[in-house]
């Protein structure tokens, strides 16, 4: 059993796994359209974490985990907990990233397997949907939860991509790391001057 991570299961890997494949899946695209009130919000006032969303021409890379044999089925049990503020399971085609382009050489091209992803599509209780980025950007510097600030999500999930897949463009996600810095940057300035 493969389980693809586009979120927080890329930077957050706190259960344990057999292998882990780099890659992406397509048809959807990423966004920070999913409410969440119990990790990096409260009930009242939600953060804001990523879902997928349809999208034909869509392409997102991830991680994708094999669950350890024998132990599929308490560890799915563990994710269905981790994951449960809205989001659903479902199937998805896994593409593993190859090491040899295989436009280049075909012999190395990998067939895509199936994996299950979490998803929180737009019927789910804490799905909050799209919002203009500057708005998005507002309410993840004012949000914090049980598992931490909400900055600290979309941080980590900027770095670790970056990290590891250079050859993503994720404009969503890196547009609205650039505006929380710089919300942040502001607030700090407004405070240092207010000392003098
Ligand atoms: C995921 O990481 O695949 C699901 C969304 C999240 O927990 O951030």
């Amino acid at each position: 059993m493969w389980v693809f991570g586009y979120g927080s299961l890329i930077w957050k890997v706190d259960f344990p796994y057999e292998e882990k494949r780099v890659g992406y899946i397509t048809g959807f695209s990423r966004r920070f359209w999913q409410g969440s009130t119990d990790h990096r919000g409260v009930p009242g006032k939600p953060g804001r974490v990523v879902t997928l969303v349809e999208d034909p021409e869509g392409c997102v890379w991830g991680v994708a985990y094999k669950l350890p044999t024998g132990r599929e089925k308490e560890v799915k049990c563990y994710l269905d907990y981790r994951e449960k503020g809205g989001y659903r399971v479902i199937t998805v085609n896994f593409h593993p990233r190859t090491s040899v382009s295989p436009t280049t050489n075909p012999d190395t091209s990998q067939d895509p397997s199936q994996a299950l992803l979490y998803i929180g599509s737009n019927d789910n209780p804490n799905y909050l949907g799209p919002a203009p980025l500057e708005l998005i950007a507002n309410q993840i510097v004012d949000a914090v939860g049980p598992s931490g600030r909400n900055t600290e999500y979309l941080f980590s999930l900027a770095e670790a991509l970056r990290t590891l897949l250079p050859e993503d463009s994720d404009t969503h996600l890196f547009s609205l790391e650039a505006l929380v810095k710089d919300r942040l940057k502001c607030t700090h300035n407004r405070n240092s001057n207010t000392l003098y």
